[in-house]
């Protein structure tokens, strides 16, 4: 099996895997859609609370783009992917409305709430609970509204009084609801174009992305790729362009340019400029960076922090490795 095949059977699994995540719910800083959907349906299958008409799942969003903003854990802050802070948090703990609700997390969850601290709201369903809790305590008899529209302005009036209920909207209107699907896919080629590759190795990086996404439904797929060596930039975004047609021209347009191997600079830039919403990335979608150079990086040790970096923040990083040869064992 040739390189592009195998990355190939590795990308659909990926997507098909992605439902059956290991169980991440109370451990602390774990991150993304997949353990806010387990926190939810978890929350939501012990029936201690009445209906949340999707309120829990667009929250998580909202606060922290389940998790995945930069800020969710940050020093001296434990609210959480629901971003819980300190005083509702306590209200939580001493409120007598909420004492049904407390009985019920400690015969069901086996949760004892009143032995909770604020930090302990680092685990996401620990901080999914006193979101809830908090959610019911401010909702009182009328319940959780339904519909993204009341629901922003519910959580501007409970929540966040000093913001736009407009943010609530549009951030939850940005939210595809479900597992992720195989072609749910946010794919990032990240392409070494530095002088240590000769124009034949370039041309047959080339290649290999051609030949990767032809098995793929671009449109659905979303592709970008990152040009580096010295100096790094995106030769097209996730939502550049929607068909394979359009994908496939400007990758045969990419022109070679040398210099250095700066893989640290090409890794940042793509979690923090490429596998953005503003240029096209999927909140649901699953995250990976194909990254193809010749492994002669001129910063090793800032390459593998910038790596590590992209694996906190959910974006799985595959790294192939370039030589003339491609191409043929590609076509073998
Ligand atoms: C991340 O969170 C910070 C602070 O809560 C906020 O200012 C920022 O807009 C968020 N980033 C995104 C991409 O929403
Ligand atoms: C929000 O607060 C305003 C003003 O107090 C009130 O009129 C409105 O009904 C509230 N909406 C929701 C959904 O809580």
């Amino acid at each position: 099996m040739g390189k592009s095949e195998l990355l190939i059977v590795i990308l659909t699994l990926f997507g098909q895997s992605l439902c059956q995540v290991t169980d991440q719910t109370r451990q602390p800083e774990a991150r993304g859609p997949q353990v806010v959907e387990a926190v939810v349906s978890y929350i939501s299958e012990s029936c201690i609370f009445p209906s949340d008409k999707l309120y829990l799942r667009r929250l998580a969003y909202v606060e922290s783009q389940d998790g995945m903003n930069a800020s969710t854990y940050r020093p001296g802050y434990y609210g959480g992917i629901w971003q819980v802070d300190r005083d509702k948090f306590m209200l939580t703990q001493t409120s007598s409305a909420l004492n049904t609700y407390r009985d019920e997390i400690r015969q069901k969850l086996y949760i004892d709430w009143s032995r909770v601290s604020w930090s302990d709201l680092t685990k996401p369903l620990y901080s999914g609970l006193a979101a809830a809790l908090y959610t019911y305590l401010v909702a009182g008899q009328n319940g959780v509204p339904r519909g993204v529209e009341y629901q922003s302005t519910f959580w501007k009036n409970t929540t966040r009084p000093n913001l736009d209920a407009n943010i609530f909207y549009k951030l939850a209107n940005q939210l595809t609801r479900g597992c992720s699907r195989n072609d749910n896919l946010d794919l990032v080629f990240v392409l070494d174009s530095s002088a240590s590759l000769s124009s034949a190795d370039f041309d047959s990086t080339k290649y290999f992305v051609g030949s990767v996404l032809d098995q793929f439904n671009v449109g659905k797929v979303r592709v970008s790729v990152v040009v580096y060596s010295t100096s790094v930039s995106a030769a097209f975004y996730l939502n550049t362009y929607n068909t394979k047609a359009e994908v496939q021209k400007a990758v045969d347009g990419i022109q070679r340019n040398a210099g250095s191997t700066r893989t640290d600079l090409a890794l940042n830039f793509a979690v923090d400029n490429v596998f953005t919403i503003a240029h096209g990335s999927r909140p649901g979608a699953a995250k990976v960076l194909i990254l193809l150079t010749d492994g002669k990086s001129e910063n090793r040790v800032a390459t593998m922090a910038a790596a590590a970096r992209a694996k906190t923040r959910g974006i799985n990083v595959f790294t192939i490795g370039v030589t003339s040869a491609i191409d043929l064992e590609g076509v073998g």
